[in-house]
């Protein structure tokens, strides 16, 4: 992690990184940010490696592999203070909802790795998937819903496919 985080932190997290396209635009338009993109499936990932090594960009790095974990391997004074959750599994049927990211004890990891005042959006087209994450925020200790501005805008793989969708953003406590 030394590699990817050389002063520690803060960084910008993305969540399902998928294709890359959204974190390397957004390294791209931000050179001083260290960017970090992490996804479970290997494809996505080496096409986003293309992506930035095309874009021949120092601050960007993905990794393969599950979110969660990487919170918990994270070095202690690494902290995030901006992370994207754009367009995650849906998982619409009761019985899998079990298997969505955006849940509470996610949410503590996440805060646990961020400082106060750091910034979580999330977004989704998905509407009941929407309005369950702003009631666990709504909820949650450590996160408060915010009125701020999306922070940065490009089109992810998802997004093009998607009619309609819903933001939020969320501020550590
Ligand atoms: C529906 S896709 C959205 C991809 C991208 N964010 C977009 O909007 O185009 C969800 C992505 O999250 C990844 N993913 C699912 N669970 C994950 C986890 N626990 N950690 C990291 N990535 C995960 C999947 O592999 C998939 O690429």
């Amino acid at each position: 992690m030394s590699a990817i985080l050389p002063h520690g932190g803060p960084f910008v997290l993305e969540v399902g990184s998928g294709h890359g396209h959204f974190l390397t635009a957004f390294a791209e338009a931000n050179p001083g940010r260290i960017c970090v993109g992490i996804d479970l499936e290997q494809d996505r990932v080496a096409r986003s490696v293309r992506k930035r090594d095309r874009a021949k960009l120092g601050n960007l790095n993905f990794l393969r592999g599950d979110a969660a974990m990487l919170l918990e391997v994270l070095p202690a004074e690494a902290a995030a203070d901006l992370i994207f959750v754009l367009f995650p599994d849906p998982w619409p049927k009761l019985r899998h909802h079990k298997h969505r990211i955006m849940q509470g004890h996610f949410l503590t990891s996440l805060a646990n790795k961020t400082l106060p005042g750091s910034q979580l959006c999330f977004r989704t087209d998905f509407e009941p998937y929407f309005r369950a994450v702003e009631e666990t925020i709504r909820a949650h200790p450590d996160w408060t819903l915010a009125d701020a501005p999306w922070p940065f805008e490009l089109s992810t793989v998802f997004q093009q496919r998607a009619a309609v969708f819903h933001s939020l953003v969320a501020l550590r406590r």
